[in-house]
């Protein structure tokens, strides 16, 4: 070992710090004189100082500090400390880790598919259109009626990127205390900041509520200025999505920070159909007895499709023999507010005006044959109870 060479190699190391030229070329002189005179170990070890700067300097300031933007931050674990709301303690978000959060995407038709699957693209190679000045997105707005899957899909989207989520309902940062509500979105966004993560701030619209509530005026302008800085320093620091059924009370200035905003509309029948086909696995269905159950639910959510399908599993766990059209009167007597006010009456006081119900809609266009096979009718039954109908209606 060459004396001195630790205080040698510290001053290259030093010097490598703000290299130019000629430290480079001095440093290399030093190099090439120790290889030559058999010194080969401090030779590499001057060698690795110089090529470790040289890739710092190939990565420029704007690369480094962009690429720290959506890869970096710190890597939450299960135990990262949730920060809490110090009035009450409750945790001011819940984390979702990968393997927690769903595999699919959530049903829907095909345009509302595809547009989703192009932000998830732009996402996967956010660094790389930041690099080219591409300006991405990096904020979403979801919203919808309650029960869209609104939530499931904004989880299925971290699940794309492999980030974790850190979700926080907006109803839950809120406090009757003067100032605490800030605080609590303050600690919320400095904890998404620091981490890797997707911030996921559900039930927007509770910042909305505020100004119904006995809230000083200036109280509630000071939380929404909160917020909006605080989406405003989030911006290149991560994904932030923002959910709400409520899209109309939202502040135009809150509505403005989302890059993208996307309505996720109720589903259409052949989805709801798909939707209760899914839900209703491992039990399977015929198409006539999916499109009954859909046609009975029209106008509901993929939230009253599952309902649906868990009340049809129970039934046929406790009655093997059950028929759809008996388990789906029964759930129409007991979710009065998930199938309509006009069909339900039907269903509940008589099956033929459901059988001619079904037959007139043409929409759905029903056959006769799966129609009297719902009803364990004979096709020649319903016939003949057609042609009485057609009768009566005649006088
Ligand atoms: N289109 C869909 N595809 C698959 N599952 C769905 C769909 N819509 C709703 N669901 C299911 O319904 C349930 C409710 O969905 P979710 O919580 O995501 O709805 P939401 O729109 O966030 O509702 P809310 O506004 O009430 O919070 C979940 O179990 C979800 O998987
Ligand atoms: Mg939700």
């Amino acid at each position: 070992m060459i004396k001195y060479f630790n205080i040698i190699q510290a001053l290259c190391r030093s010097m490598m710090a703000t290299p130019n030229d000629a430290v480079v070329h001095q440093i290399n002189r030093l190099k090439d004189s120790l290889a030559k005179d058999g010194n080969e170990k401090e030779a590499k070890t001057l060698e690795a100082i110089l090529s470790a700067a040289q890739s710092a300097v190939e990565m420029s300031p704007s690369k480094l500090q962009q690429s720290f933007v959506i890869a970096g931050g710190e890597e939450l674990t299960k135990k990262t400390q949730v920060p809490v709301d110090r009035e009450t303690s409750t945790p001011l978000a819940e984390v979702f880790f990968p393997a927690d959060l769903p595999d699919e995407m959530p049903l829907f038709d095909d345009n509302i598919r595809l547009a989703i699957q192009s932000i998830v693209n732009e996402w996967k190679v956010y660094d790389r259109l930041l690099e080219i000045n591409a300006s991405p997105a990096s904020s979403c707005l979801i919203f919808g009626l309650p029960g869209t899957g609104k939530t499931h899909l904004a989880k299925w989207i971290a699940k794309q990127l492999g980030l974790p989520v850190v979700l926080a309902r907006l109803e839950g940062l809120m406090s009757s205390f003067l100032g605490t509500t800030s605080r609590n979105i303050g600690s919320l966004f400095a904890f998404a900041n620091r981490y890797r993560c997707l911030l996921l701030l559900d039930e927007f619209d509770a910042i909305a509520k505020l100004r119904n509530d006995s809230q000083e005026v200036g109280e509630v302008k000071r939380v929404v200025n909160t917020l909006l800085q605080s989406l405003d320093s989030r911006h290149e620091k991560g994904f932030t999505i923002g959910v709400t059924n409520h899209e109309s009370l939202l502040d135009p200035a809150i509505w403005r920070r989302f890059d993208i905003q996307i309505e996720i509309p109720k589903p259409a029948t052949e989805v709801l159909m798909s939707l209760l086909k899914q839900f209703l696995q491992p039990l399977n269905f015929g198409e006539s007895e999916i499109k009954f159950l859909a046609w009975c639910l029209e106008g509901g959510t993929g939230a009253d499709a599952e309902t649906l399908a868990k009340w049809v599993k129970r039934a046929y766990v406790i009655e093997e023999k059950a028929n759809i059209v008996w388990v789906m009167k029964q759930f129409a007597l007991l979710n009065s507010g998930r199938v309509a006010a006009i069909k339900r009456n039907v269903m509940v006081h008589s099956d033929d005006d459901l059988i001619e119900m079904l037959l007139k809609d043409k929409s759905y266009s029903f056959k006769q044959k799966d129609v009297a096979s719902l009803f364990g009718m004979n096709p020649s039954t319903l016939s003949k109870l057609l042609s009485k109908l057609n009768d009566s209606s005649k006088i």
